[in-house]
C-alpha cells in the first residue's frame, strides 16, 4: 500500500495537471522507486490514481525498458541491443556477462545483486558496445572492463573504471 505521504504527493501532482494521464510514466517511476519494482499492487494503485484501467497502465509499463514489472537486483545491467552495438559485438558482451553471472537475459542472480536486461539504443553509439548499470553508461566494453566493473560493484564500491 502506498504510504500516506507518497499518496498525498502523487494526488497533489495529478490534481494540478490538466492531463493526468500524461503523468503516467512519472507515477510509475515514483511507485517503482518506492516498491523496488512496479508490482501488481503498485500498478493497480497507480491506475486508480490516474483514472486509468490497470490494463491501460500495464500497456504503458511494458513499453518502457526501465519500468520493471518483476523484482530486479540491486544493480540492473542494461546491455544495448541496437544496430551500432550489434556491429561492435553486443552479443559477445551479453554472452560474457551471462556466463560470468550465470544468468540469462531477463534473469537476476541468486544473491540479488545483478539483473541482466536488453535496452534499445541509449545514444552512446560512438562508444559501442555499451551497457548501463543503474542508469550509468559504460562503453567500449571488453571482458576485462566488465570484470572490473562487476567486481567493484560486488564489493559495493562505486565503479572507478575510467570513462564510459
Ligand atoms: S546502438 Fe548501442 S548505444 Fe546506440
Amino acid at each position: 500500500m502506498i504510504p500516506h505521504h507518497l499518496l498525498r504527493e502523487l494526488q497533489k501532482k495529478i490534481s494540478a495537471s490538466d492531463h493526468p494521464k500524461e503523468l503516467a510514466v512519472e507515477v510509475m517511476y515514483t511507485l517503482q522507486s518506492h516498491y523496488g519494482y512496479l508490482s501488481d499492487e503498485a500498478l493497480i494503485e497507480g491506475a486508480e490514481l490516474l483514472g486509468l484501467a490497470p490494463l491501460e497502465l500495464e500497456e504503458l509499463a511494458t513499453f518502457y525498458d526501465f519500468i520493471y514489472r518483476e523484482p530486479v537486483g540491486k544493480y540492473v545491467i542494461h546491455v544495448c541491443d541496437s544496430t551500432v552495438c550489434w556491429m561492435y559485438g553486443h552479443q559477445s558482451i551479453i554472452d560474457y556477462i551471462s556466463k560470468k553471472l550465470c544468468i540469462s537475459l531477463g534473469e537476476t542472480t541468486g544473491d540479488g545483486f545483478f539483473t541482466l536486461l536488453p535496452v534499445c539504443c541509449i545514444g552512446f553509439c560512438d562508444e559501442a558496445p555499451v551497457m548501463l548499470v543503474n542508469g550509468k553508461p559504460y562503453g567500449h566494453l571488453t571482458p576485462e572492463k566488465i570484470d572490473r566493473i562487476l567486481e567493484e560493484l560486488k564489493e559495493e564500491k562505486p565503479p572507478a573504471v575510467e570513462g564510459r
